[in-house]
């Protein structure tokens, strides 16, 4: 089939690339752009391996068609750290709790638990993070540990505004 030119950005920088309507976001990602860290795991919508955030929001790239995003504000697990000058908060709490244990799931779940972060700032509670990641498939880690990352991350991203609160 014949490529078409798509441009969007991702985390933050303008891409364009040539791209066969049939090829999905996730494979744009990983074998155009070569940013690996979503990962490709059932391919089929079951495991949330390959989230990715598309304007703000969790998405499945496996089931996102490239040209779908066309115009569209990607963020990748490979942007997440960048306005925190290495990692984020969410990343630093993943590795305090020993959160991960293969990996393979935790780029899905970082960018599913950055978008809750985002859209509830405060400390959030253990059903609004369950509820978040019902999407993402962990086969090692029984998910408790990686509540406890989100919740803590949560609290420590609060803390400074409420400290600042409390100054006032
Ligand atoms: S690879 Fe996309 S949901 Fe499993
Ligand atoms: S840490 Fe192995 S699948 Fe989650």
């Amino acid at each position: 089939m014949t490529a078409r030119l798509l441009r969007f950005s991702v985390n933050g920088e303008p891409v364009t690339v040539a791209v066969e309507p049939q090829r999905t976001l996730l494979e744009v990602l990983r074998y155009e752009l070569d940013l690996i860290g979503s990962k490709q795991g059932c391919d089929k919508g079951d495991c949330g391996a390959c989230t990715v955030q598309i304007d703000g929001l969790p998405r499945l790239s496996c089931l996102t068609l490239a040209l779908a995003v066309e115009g569209r504000d990607i963020q990748t697990v490979e942007g997440l750290g960048r306005a925190h000058g290495g990692c984020h908060p969410l990343q630093d709490a993943m590795d305090r709790w020993d959160a991960a244990q293969c990996g393979f799931c935790t780029p899905g779940i970082l960018m599913s638990a950055e978008s809750l972060l985002r859209r509830s700032p405060g400390p959030v509670t253990r059903s609004e993070v369950r509820e978040a990641l019902a999407g993402n498939l962990c086969r090692c880690t029984g998910y408790t540990k990686i509540i406890d990352a989100v919740v803590d991350a949560s609290e420590q991203m609060a803390a400074p505004r409420d400290e600042t609160e409390a100054a006032q």
